[in-house]
C-alpha cells in the first residue's frame, strides 16, 4: 500500500464504504471530518463525511496508529483527511459498516478557534454568510444532492420524449417578459457614457446596441420549436425586481420546454406529467436525503409530494378563480377583482385551502399578461396558465402563443412595445406560423417545494438577492 498516493490503494467513496458488500475490503476513503469522539479504551472514533450521501463513515483510529497523538487526537470538525484501513461490520446500531484506520492522512487543519462549522447549529440566515462553507452541512449538501437529481431528472424527462435541448443566449436584446426588469450589459464608461441628444448613445457600446441579460430564453425557443417541433432550453435567468422575499432571486434557474402544435390543454397537461415526475424520481432517488428533510425541516414534506403524485391537478379559469376568492369570506391584505393580478395569499389559498392540491389556473385578463400569449375568442382573456402548489404558489407560468400576426402586432401596440424591434419574433408568424405553447419551471422554488426549505436563498449555492452578491 502506498503511503503517500491514495489512489494506489482502492478508494472508495463514503456512500460506497457504508454498503454492506464493502466489508472485508482494504480501501482508503477521503472526506472531511464531522467530529472526533476518544474512548477511554484508547482509540477515537472520527466521523467523515465526503458528500457522497448524507451519512458520515465511522472511522476507528487505534492508538497504534504512528501519528495517533500527534494528529489524530487533534482532528475536529472541517478537517481534510485520508484514511487507509479494512472496513468491517459496525457494532453500533447507526451504520452496517465502519473502517479500521491503518493509517491516517491529514491534508489540511480546521482551526477551531475559526472554522464556524463547529457542533453548535447555525439558523439558515447565519450560514449564508458562510456560503462556501455550508454546502459541508447536512441540510446544504443534501439540497445540493436534490437539486442535482432534479436538474437530471428534467433532462431525462424531456430526452424520453423527443425534446431537443437547445441553448437560448444569456445576453439579450429583448425584454421578453415585457416587465422591464433588466439587469443591463454594457462596456461603456460609466463615469463617461457617450451621449447623443441627451440620451446615452449605445451605439458606442459592444453590441452597437442597449443589450441585458435574459428574462427568459422562450422567444428564442420559440424559434426553434417551429424548427425542430419540442424543444427545452434550461439555463440562468435574470431579473432585477426588488423583491426581498422567500421565492424571489434576482439570478434564478428555468426549464422551458417550448412546443409547436400544441395547444393550452396540451401544455397543461404535459406540465402536470412533467411536475408528478420529477416528485416521483426524487422521492425514489433521493430517500436518504428526503427522508433527512422529512424529519427536520418538514414533516409533511413527503406525504404532500405522494400526495400530488396521486391526485389531478385542479383546472380551474381565472374568472372562476375571483370567484371562489370573494366568496371565500376572507378578509385579504389585497382586495379581489376581476382583472387584478393575483397576489401570493390568493395563490395559497385556493390550492392550500380551497383545493388542497395543484391548481392550474387559466385564462388570464389580457392586460395582465405578456404580450406574446393567444388572445381568446372572448377578446378579454388570453390563453396563459400558472401553476399554483402549496406553500411556494406560482412554480410553473407558461401559454399557449399567440400565433397570428396582426393579433401579436395589435397586442405589442397595446403594450408599448414597437414591433419593430421584435421583427424577427413576428418573421415566425409571417412565415410558417404555427399554433404553439410552453411554459417557464422555476428550479428553485422546485427545490424549495420538495425539500419543504422556507428560503429560495438556501437552494441555491451563490444566491443573488438586491443588496447580495458577496460570494
Ligand atoms: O412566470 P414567468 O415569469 O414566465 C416566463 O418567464 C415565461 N417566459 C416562461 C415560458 O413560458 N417559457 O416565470 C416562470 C417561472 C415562475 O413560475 C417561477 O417558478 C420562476 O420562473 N420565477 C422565479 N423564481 C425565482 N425568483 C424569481 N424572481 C422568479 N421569477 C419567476
Ligand atoms: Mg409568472
Amino acid at each position: 500500500m502506498s503511503q503517500e498516493n491514495p489512489s494506489a490503494a482502492e478508494v472508495l467513496s463514503v456512500a460506497q464504504a457504508r454498503e454492506p458488500e464493502a466489508i472485508g475490503r482494504t480501501a482508503c476513503v477521503r472526506g472531511w471530518v464531522r467530529t472526533r469522539r476518544d474512548s477511554k479504551a484508547g482509540f477515537s472514533f472520527v466521523e467523515i463525511n465526503d458528500g457522497s450521501c448524507l451519512a458520515n463513515l465511522q472511522v476507528i483510529a487505534p492508538a497504534e496508529l504512528e501519528n495517533y497523538q500527534s494528529e489524530v487526537r487533534r482532528l475536529g470538525p472541517g478537517c481534510s483527511v485520508a484514511v487507509w484501513g479494512q472496513i468491517q461490520a459496525s457494532q453500533g446500531r447507526e451504520q452496517a459498516t465502519e473502517l479500521v484506520a491503518q493509517r491516517v492522512h491529514v491534508y489540511g487543519w480546521a482551526d477551531p478557534q475559526h472554522y464556524p462549522l463547529q457542533k453548535k447549529r447555525h439558523s439558515f440566515e447565519k450560514l449564508r454568510q458562510w456560503a462556501h462553507l455550508r454546502p459541508r452541512t447536512n441540510t446544504l449538501g443534501a439540497v445540493a444532492r436534490v437539486r442535482n437529481t432534479l436538474c437530471w431528472a428534467i433532462h431525462r424527462f424531456f430526452q424520453q420524449r423527443g425534446f431537443y435541448y437547445i441553448h437560448t443566449p444569456i445576453i439579450t436584446a429583448s425584454d421578453c417578459e415585457g416587465a422591464g426588469q433588466l439587469f443591463r450589459v454594457t462596456t461603456l464608461d460609466l463615469a463617461r457614457v457617450p451621449l447623443k441628444d441627451g440620451q446615452v448613445d449605445f451605439s458606442q457600446d459592444f453590441f452597437h446596441r442597449a443589450t441585458y441579460l435574459t428574462v427568459s430564453g422562450q422567444l428564442e425557443a420559440e424559434a426553434y420549436a417551429c424548427a425542430l417541433g419540442k424543444v427545452y432550453t434550461f439555463g440562468p435567468t435574470f431579473r432585477a425586481e426588488n423583491s426581498n422575499t422567500s421565492r424571489h432571486l434576482a439570478e434564478f434557474w428555468m426549464v422551458e420546454p417550448e412546443m409547436a402544435f400544441y395547444e393550452l390543454a396540451d401544455n397543461m397537461q404535459l406540465a402536470e406529467e412533467f411536475l408528478k415526475e420529477l416528485f416521483r424520481t426524487v422521492l425514489e432517488e433521493a430517500a436518504e436525503d428526503m427522508a433527512f428533510f422529512a424529519r427536520w425541516i418538514d414533516k409533511q414534506v413527503i406525504d404532500t409530494l405522494q400526495g400530488i403524485i396521486d391526485s389531478e391537478f385542479v383546472r380551474l379559469p381565472y374568472t372562476e378563480a375571483i370567484d371562489i376568492l370573494q366568496r371565500s369570506g376572507r378578509q385579504f391584505e389585497f382586495s379581489v377583482e376581476w382583472g387584478c393580478d393575483l397576489q401570493s395569499e390568493h395563490e395559497r389559498y385556493l390550492t392550500e385551502e380551497h383545493f388542497r392540491r395543484p391548481v392550474i389556473l387559466y385564462d388570464y385578463p389580457r392586460q395582465i399578461k405578456p404580450f406574446y400569449m393567444r388572445v381568446n375568442d372572448d377578446g378579454r382573456t388570453v390563453r396563459a396558465m400558472d401553476v399554483l402548489v402549496p406553500r411556494v404558489g406560482e412554480i410553473i407560468g407558461g401559454s399557449q402563443r399567440e400565433e397570428r400576426q396582426e393579433v401579436l402586432l395589435e397586442r405589442m401596440k397595446e403594450q408599448g412595445l414597437d414591433p419593430e424591434h421584435y421583427w424577427w419574433y413576428v418573421d415566425l408568424r409571417r412565415f410558417g406560423t404555427v399554433p404553439h405553447s410552453g411554459f417557464g419551471l422555476g428550479l428553485e422554488r422546485t427545490v424549495q417545494f420538495v425539500t419543504g426549505m422556507a428560503n429560495i436563498r438556501d437552494v441555491i449555492p451563490f444566491p443573488r438577492t438586491p443588496g447580495n452578491a458577496e460570494f
